[in-house]
């Protein structure tokens, strides 16, 4: 038997579309057992029951890369994780699949081959990698390998995640996605995500105000949002560092000081007035990434 805790994580942070994510204080957990046959999925989201489920699926094939035969499988989820909201719940189903599959299997890959494995099934590294390892992770994908970095983020931040009732399908969210863009806004993004990993990695977070503008998604992906634009000014009025659409949205990731208490109050106040119901979460970082529970 073996469980495995997967954090949520909040990919892109404005500018870093496809390459940037951080991993949260907010957790799936799965269990693994191997059995004598069939496949048993219990869990607390009915979607994970299903034969196609993503867990199922990572775990295939994970088996398949390293050439191991399974009899049976039980798999078992504990969710935490609110699914199509853009907080990464459907990259700790892969990584949380791989990792158990590689664990059932006497561990014979390594981190890195781990991440290529899970990067390869999401399409893009920017939740998976900090799903796996914690921190502040980029990572971009070449010639179907990851390569990555990691900044352990250090003190004196922690993010509210203000979650709308109602969800947005990724690939929705992608559609809504011009196919080029100006050479001004290209230019735009990559000096604002090259500012912004140095104002993780030395705790500037006065920069994430600049920093975290972007131009390639954010303001196409709003018009889907009711309430997007309302809640972003209302941050920037309160004070936040900076706030952000959480991965393909529609979750809005706020980032404030850490013993922030005002900021809170004031967005509390402004989401009561909104048409759907959104709740605040308040959320750290994550250093660590998706571990082994013993
Ligand atoms: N980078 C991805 C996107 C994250 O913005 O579409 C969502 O999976």
């Amino acid at each position: 038997m073996v469980k495995i805790r997967v954090p949520a994580t909040s990919a892109n942070l404005g500018p870093g579309f496809d390459c940037m994510g951080i991993a949260l204080g907010l957790y799936n957990t799965f269990i693994f057992e191997e059995t004598n046959g069939g496949l048993l999925v219990e869990g607390s989201e009915k979607s994970f029951e299903e034969e196609d489920n993503l867990i199922y699926l990572s775990m295939k094939r994970c088996f398949e890369k390293i050439n191991y035969k399974f009899k049976g499988l039980r798999i078992t989820a504990k969710s935490d994780v609110p699914v199509s909201r853009g907080l990464g719940s459907s990259a700790t189903c892969i990584i949380g699949g791989v990792m158990g599959a590689n664990a059932l299997a006497g561990n014979p890959l390594s981190k890195k081959e781990i991440l290529d494995i899970a990067a390869e099934i999401e399409g893009h590294p920017d939740n998976v990698a900090p799903a796996l390892l914690g921190g502040l992770v980029t990572s971009v994908v070449d010639s179907d390998k990851v390569y990555y970095s990691k900044i352990e983020v250090p003190k004196g931040i922690k993010f509210y995640a203000l979650i709308p009732n109602f969800k947005l399908s990724t690939k929705k969210s992608r559609e809504i996605l011009p196919k080029t863009v100006p050479f001004e806004d290209a230019v735009y993004n990559l000096s604002r995500a090259s500012l912004m990993t140095a104002a993780f990695s030395k705790g500037d977070f006065k920069l994430l105000k600049i920093a975290g503008k972007d131009r390639l998604h954010q303001e196409y992906r709003g018009e889907l949002i009711e309430g997007y634009e309302s809640i972003i000014k209302e941050s920037e009025q309160a004070g936040a560092y900076g706030s952000f659409l959480s991965g393909a949205g529609p979750t809005i990731l706020i980032a404030v000081p850490k013993k922030d208490r005002n900021i809170y109050l004031k967005l509390r106040n402004h989401v009561e007035k909104l048409k759907y119901f959104w709740e605040i979460k308040e959320l750290f970082i994550d250093n660590r990434g998706a571990k082994i529970c013993r």
